[in-house]
């Protein structure tokens, strides 16, 4: 490997190192072992939906000579979202506005190759979903952290725009946020839209928003969702189907441009060409003839609810400090001990696999993925309770 190459490598890997140490420790081979209680990524551990899995097999029937062929944005599948959008936002979203792509991980490195040009700065807000970093500097932007408001986990408006600057030429919002699970509320969104237009203005060019909605449908306790790209024109709503249907490994999603984009059709030539230099991010052929068919479909958003309340208050009871996820997979959970990593060191002795703080900047706390099965809750409050009240400060 070129000198040059290998630094790069090494920027990058630098930036996704806690999440690294600890998803190659030997200790999580042990992982899928019976008796083990995973909580550490957004995976099943139940069966997969049969409607799914019938509405996959049909798809895999070939109906004319190209159903396998190379695919961008088939019309059906095009149609089937715009349809679903416009329903769910009250705005009509045309097929044309919507680019298929396999999954938000290609959804955000065909939007920031599409906008951002190397020395652009891209600003994303933390705690963050760990990719956000690499992907940036993997565009050949400068990644900007900006912290979200570190009691109610809200966007900290006053720091996005002192952090906003000439070169700036985007910013990451994810709600439902993960890890922290909040869905920021609509008066957040239009001051956020407010000012990124003044900043848009003063740059003389537009900051983009992104915006990862990747669990918009798992939303808690009969709450509104409302979307970051319904409060401002430059947006672009980055989905997958892998949340909401809890398939991860089916890779399916889309970008869409907000209808108020302005013109649209450079925006989508630009799209375009970004997906075809990732050529990875083209979507699969089957899923998309299976999508008229899953669209609707969802796992159990009342049953994960269920989980997130029984987990909350069985940590609660043996003493944690439980932060209140609004939606998503996960909740946000302090640690006992200061080195969250010990910590989790120490469950996974005991057969409980938790995410540390340290991997996704926030030291001092560990993640739960409510995706693992009611068993593996049972099992783990006992182990959480007796690991409260120890302390290694
Ligand atoms: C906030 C967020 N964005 C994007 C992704 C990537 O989703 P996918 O793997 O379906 O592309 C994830 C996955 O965990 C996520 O949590």
């Amino acid at each position: 490997m070129s000198h040059a190459a290998s630094r790069r490598i090494g920027l990058l890997a630098g930036s996704i190192r806690g999440f690294l140490d600890f998803a190659t420790l030997p200790h999580m081979q042990r992982r899928p072992d019976p008796g083990v209680c995973d909580f550490v990524f957004g995976n099943p551990h139940e069966p997969p939906m049969p409607e799914y899995v019938s509405a996959l097999q049909r798809a895999l029937v070939p109906r004319d000579k190209d159903w396998f062929a190379y695919k961008l944005n088939e019309p059906e599948a095009t149609t089937v979202v715009s349809r679903s959008l416009s329903e769910q936002r009250g705005r009509q979203f045309s097929p044309e506005h919507i680019v298929m792509t396999n999954g938000t991980f290609a959804g955000l490195s065909i939007v920031l190759t599409a906008f951002v040009d190397p020395g652009d700065e891209v600003i994303y807000v933390s705690p963050p979903w760990f990719f956000y970093e690499v992907l940036i500097l993997s565009a050949g932007a400068a990644p900007v952290r900006v912290d979200a408001d570190r009691t109610t986990f809200d966007l900290d408006l006053d720091a996005i725009k002192a952090a906003i600057t000439e070169r700036t030429r985007a910013i990451i919002v994810n709600s439902p946020n993960n890890p922290t699970g909040v869905i920021y509320p609509p008066d957040t969104l239009g001051r956020l839209g407010d000012l990124l237009q003044a900043a848009s203005q003063r740059n003389g060019r537009p900051v983009y928003l992104f915006s990862d909605e990747a669990y918009n449908r798992i939303v808690f306790d009969g709450r509104a969702y409302p979307s970051p790209t319904d409060y401002y024109d430059h947006s672009l709503l980055l989905y997958t189907y892998g949340k909401t249907l809890l398939t991860p490994g089916e890779r399916l999603g889309y970008i869409a441009v907000s209808p108020a984009m302005p013109d649209p059709g450079r925006v989508l030539e630009a799209l375009f060409v970004s997906q075809a230099l990732t050529g990875w991010a083209f979507p699969v052929a089957s899923l998309q003839h299976a999508l008229a068919d899953i669209e609707g479909l969802s796992i159990d958003v009342g049953h994960l609810q269920d989980k997130r309340d029984r987990m909350a208050q069985g940590l609660s009871r043996a003493g944690y400090e439980v932060n209140h996820p609004e939606g998503t997979f996960y909740l946000m959970v302090r640690s006992p001990w200061r080195d969250d990593m010990a910590f989790c060191m120490a469950l996974v002795e005991k057969g409980v696999f938790v995410l540390p703080g340290a991997t996704f900047e926030m030291p001092g706390w560990f993640r739960i993925s409510l995706t693992a099965n009611e068993e593996m809750i049972a099992r783990s409050l006992p182990v959480f309770e007796s690991m409260a009240g120890t302390s290694r400060r």
